[in-house]
């Protein structure tokens, strides 16, 4: 699918870096929280703790942070780090499976308001993130997709997963390799595990 940069709304999907992040924070933080409020993420969202997150794509000047732009507004974000440079428990699932973290990058998260999707926004987000991670001399290309049950109740009767998609990209479900990560669903008081599935693409094989 090429990118439908046309017409009206016509994107721009740029990395951004330095102050262009400094002044999208507050745009990128109420992006997240929108578009992971709906399943399979279902999370209630908190402004101050998203901001402080992606702060961290600031101040780390091996991370990525691509953005889709509607004129000056941000509506849509991906992300991507070594992998080294996340939460422990993430390294550690890789090192136990036998990964060098050294030689992954992590695709962190894609997210794009609904009504710019389909245009080919997200293998515009993976291009980059990919782009990047080469420059890095990273071997592997990984993210995580959170495992929820079939019968979940907030799962719509028409969602279809976008297994593959990523799939299509040259990702594959690592069997048996999971990870974990904690956040408030909605309609939960606290905070809750979630078991993530582990999705890994060789890049020097393409
Ligand atoms: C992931 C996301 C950024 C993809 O954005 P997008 O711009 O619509 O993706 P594209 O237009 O590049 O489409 C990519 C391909 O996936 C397919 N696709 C997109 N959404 C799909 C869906 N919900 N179900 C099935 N296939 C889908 C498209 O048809 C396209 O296939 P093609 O290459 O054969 O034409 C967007 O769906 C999104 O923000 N989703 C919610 C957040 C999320 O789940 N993020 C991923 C994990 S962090």
């Amino acid at each position: 699918m090429s990118l439908d940069t046309q017409g009206p709304g016509a994107l721009d999907i740029r990395v951004i870096t330095g102050q262009d992040v400094e002044d999208a924070l507050d745009d990128l933080a109420r992006l997240r929280i929108a578009v992971f409020h709906d399943f399979p993420y279902y999370y209630d969202g908190d402004f101050a703790y998203e901001r402080r997150y992606m702060e961290s794509y600031r101040d780390n000047d091996r991370a990525v942070l691509v953005g889709a732009f509607d004129g000056r507004r941000i509506v849509g974000a991906a992300t991507g780090m070594p992998l080294e440079d996340n939460e422990p428990q993430y390294v550690q699932a890789f090192t136990e499976a036998g990964y060098d973290p050294d030689t992954v990058f992590y695709c962190a998260e894609s997210v794009l308001m609904p009504d710019y999707r389909g245009r080919g926004v997200g293998h515009a987000f993976f291009d980059h993130r990919e782009d990047h991670a080469r420059r890095l001399g990273r071997r592997w290309s990984t993210f995580c997709s959170v495992m929820r049950p079939d019968d979940h109740p907030g799962r719509p009767e028409d969602y279809v997963p976008l297994d593959g998609f990523w799939e299509k990209r040259g990702y594959a479900r690592m069997d048996g390799l999971t990870t974990f990560y904690h956040w408030k669903d909605r309609g939960d008081d606290a905070e809750t595990i979630k078991e993530m599935q582990v999705w890994m693409k060789d890049l020097s094989a393409s």
